[in-house]
């Protein structure tokens, strides 16, 4: 995820280093905008350090970029750790005198705000009004902690410890209806079935046959699905990435138990998508002990002839097994690199007629293109229509809202309770 992490003018900024921290262990791509006054207490070498990235306050530098509209509209997540009473006011009230604030008015995204101020501030009725809008406007404005204040004071105004901000950010974008339909969650009472990662097949204890995908693109879909009100279920094949709360996981490895648990389970959903990058093929033996390098005494020099057989096509297995159901809806995703016999574009249109799903998400790769990327574009294809989705490029987020809307618009109405 993209994560904007604003730091606002409190001596609680020191613990927004530790917050920071927690969030590239996670694995995100974190943005610090701090305030000018936010400098005063913990510098922009401490931020740089950590985040790997340079920080700037004000909207003047770097103009090219475009920051003060860029970095909130390509975020995913913002958290703004510690908000002052002032920032809270200039976010209640639109000002965008810094970098910071011109951020809060771009995002689109779930925006956290985590308070620290004396208890007086808290409590004061400019601020009490301030929380109440925001909150209204669908921002997360998290309670402070009680406790030990700057001085020898104490009571509510404390910034909450960053283990729990984390917590309370990260179910704020489980929990958050998508940008596109920022009121809607319409996935809410549907059950989506999502395939990530890439198989790995064994070939002896300590080797196997895989592949690059990261699992980034199917872990888009599952939370953007989640994020619209959908129960989601997210088989994984070999995925390192956390999973934000709420998704249900099943850990897999191979293709054939990748294979079993799908075919359990996609009868009880209304979508399944597979985004999980299968082998193809998996050794036709498994050596149960390490094969060594001179295997063959006969010839102590020769490598090994490892023969492969053909792994089960399991989307296609998924189109069969539903018969003439309608459902789930069946979504597959087509990595293609075209080639002499084909565009992009012309493989996809051909693997869709060959897998017979009723979507195709068709995405361009190769050398340092979508394999663990952020970025990606898309080209969404549906059976019996000869209209493309194009999609991107933008963050696998992003471009996971944009493949949900296709589908929610796939989607049968689901049965009303007739009520007279
Ligand atoms: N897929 C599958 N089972 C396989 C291979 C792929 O279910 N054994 C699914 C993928 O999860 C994806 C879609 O099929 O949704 C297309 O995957 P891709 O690797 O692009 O297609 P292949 O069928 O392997 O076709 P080709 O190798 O000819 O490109």
């Amino acid at each position: 995820m993209r994560i904007v992490l604003g730091v606002g003018g409190g001596i609680a900024a020191y613990k927004a280093a530790l917050l920071l921290r927690l969030f590239s262990e996670d694995g995100h791509e974190v943005t610090v905008v701090p305030t000018e006054a936010a400098l005063r207490f913990v510098g922009a070498p401490t931020w740089e350090a950590l985040s790997g990235r340079s920080v700037q306050t004000d909207v003047w530098s770097n103009i090219t970029d475009v920051p003060h509209v860029r970095i909130g509209q390509e975020a995913d997540l913002v958290v703004v750790a510690p908000t002052t009473a002032d920032l809270l006011a200039k976010a209640t009230h639109g000002l965008a005198g810094d970098l910071l604030t011109n951020v809060l008015l771009t995002a689109r995204c779930p925006v956290v705000l985590a308070p620290a101020m004396h208890t007086e501030m808290w409590e004061h009725a400019a601020t009490r009004a301030n929380v109440a809008t925001l909150r209204q406007r669908g921002v997360t404005v998290i309670d402070p902690d009680s406790g030990r204040l700057t001085g020898a004071d104490t009571g509510p105004g404390r910034l909450p410890e960053p283990e729990d901000i984390r917590a309370a950010a990260m179910a704020a974008v489980a929990g958050a209806p998508s940008r596109a339909h920022a009121q809607e969650g319409d996935l809410v009472g549907r059950s989506v079935l999502v395939s990530t990662g890439g198989t790995r097949e064994p070939l002896d204890p300590v080797r196997y046959l895989g592949n690059r995908s990261s699992g980034k693109q199917g872990l888009a879909v599952a939370e953007a699905a989640a994020a619209r009100g959908a129960r989601v279920t997210l088989v994984a094949a070999n995925l390192e990435l956390p999973v934000a709360p709420g998704i249900d996981v099943v850990p897999v490895q191979t293709a054939l138990e990748l294979q079993a648990e799908m075919a359990a389970r996609a009868a009880d959903h209304d979508v399944v998508v597979m985004v999980a990058a299968v082998a193809d093929f998996r050794p036709a033996d498994y050596a149960r002990a390490k094969i060594k390098k001179s295997h063959d005494p006969a010839d102590p020099d020769a490598a090994p002839t490892i023969e492969l057989v053909r792994n089960p096509d399991i989307l296609a297995g998924l189109v069969s097994g539903r018969g003439d159901a309608t459902t789930p809806l069946l979504v597959g995703f087509a990595a293609e690199t075209g080639d002499a016999t084909g565009s992009v574009l012309a493989h996809g249109r051909d693997k869709l007629a060959r897998k017979g799903c009723d979507l195709l998400v068709v995405n361009e790769v190769g050398e340092g293109v979508t394999f663990g990327a952020d970025d990606t574009t898309v080209h969404v294809l549906t059976r019996g229509s000869d209209e493309t989705v194009d999609i991107g490029p933008a963050s696998k987020r992003l471009v996971s809202d944009g493949i949900w809307d296709v589908v929610a618009g796939s989607l049968r109405p689901r049965r009303q309770r007739v009520l007279d």
